[in-house]
């Protein structure tokens, strides 16, 4: 699929917020700084459509980006920053649950992974938090560039096996890199299909 025009439309606080025109939309969640918006940017073409930033915590509310006026990508805050005032974390949690469970005209959840590391303390938890409320997800690996095709491929396999010794069956995976463009084309395609 080709993006032939990417717009940001708005930044929400909440559900009540976020655009009410019902087409279809991919959002992207994760630990913050995982990469969800580096990959929306990737995806577009753009380097500055979703504000990236090296250190946790940029992203704070549901943005909307219209991509060829027929769907959105939608960046969402990242959880498990540890030097997050409670309340404000709890307030934000909150918020991406509200999102996931309730906004009807989600199409597709990424749950974005960083390869480097084992299974955090705070990816079990949204596990376990999808899992409980049966909300499918589809898993990317992000930043893959970081490390050796080698050690890509063994925390990955040790990722699935780690997941399947709570799940029956294991979710579509994407391997990406935003700074190699890895992975763009077999995400849009995925998108394209899903879209019918
Ligand atoms: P929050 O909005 O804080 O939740 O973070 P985020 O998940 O949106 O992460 P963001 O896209 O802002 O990226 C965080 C940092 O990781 C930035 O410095 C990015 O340049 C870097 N980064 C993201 N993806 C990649 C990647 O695939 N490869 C490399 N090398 N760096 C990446
Ligand atoms: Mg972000």
């Amino acid at each position: 699929m080709t993006i032939k025009e990417a717009r940001f439309v708005k930044s929400s606080v909440g559900l009540k917020g976020c655009p009410q025109d019902d087409l279809p939309e991919y959002a992207f969640i994760g630990r913050s700084n995982v990469g969800k918006s580096s990959l929306i940017n990737m995806l577009t073409n753009r380097n500055k459509l979703a504000k990236t930033s090296t250190t946790p915590g940029k992203t704070q509310l549901i943005n909307h980006f219209l991509i060829n006026k027929e769907w959105y990508l939608v960046d969402l805050p990242g959880y498990g920053y540890a030097k997050m005032p409670v309340k404000e974390r709890e307030k934000m949690m909150n918020m991406i649950r509200e999102y996931i469970l309730k906004r009807q005209s989600l199409a597709c959840l990424f749950l974005l992974i960083d390869t480097r590391l084992e299974m955090q303390k705070a990816d079990r938890q949204f596990l376990h938090f999808l899992g409980s409320n049966q909300i499918p997800f589809t898993l990317v690996f992000t930043k893959t560039d970081k490390i050796t095709p080698s050690q890509v491929k063994q925390n990955i396999d040790q990722y699935k096996k780690t997941l399947l010794e709570t799940w029956e069956s294991l979710p579509p995976v994407f391997l990406t890199s935003a700074l190699h463009k890895k992975g763009r084309k077999e995400l849009l395609e995925f998108i394209r299909k899903t879209l019918r």
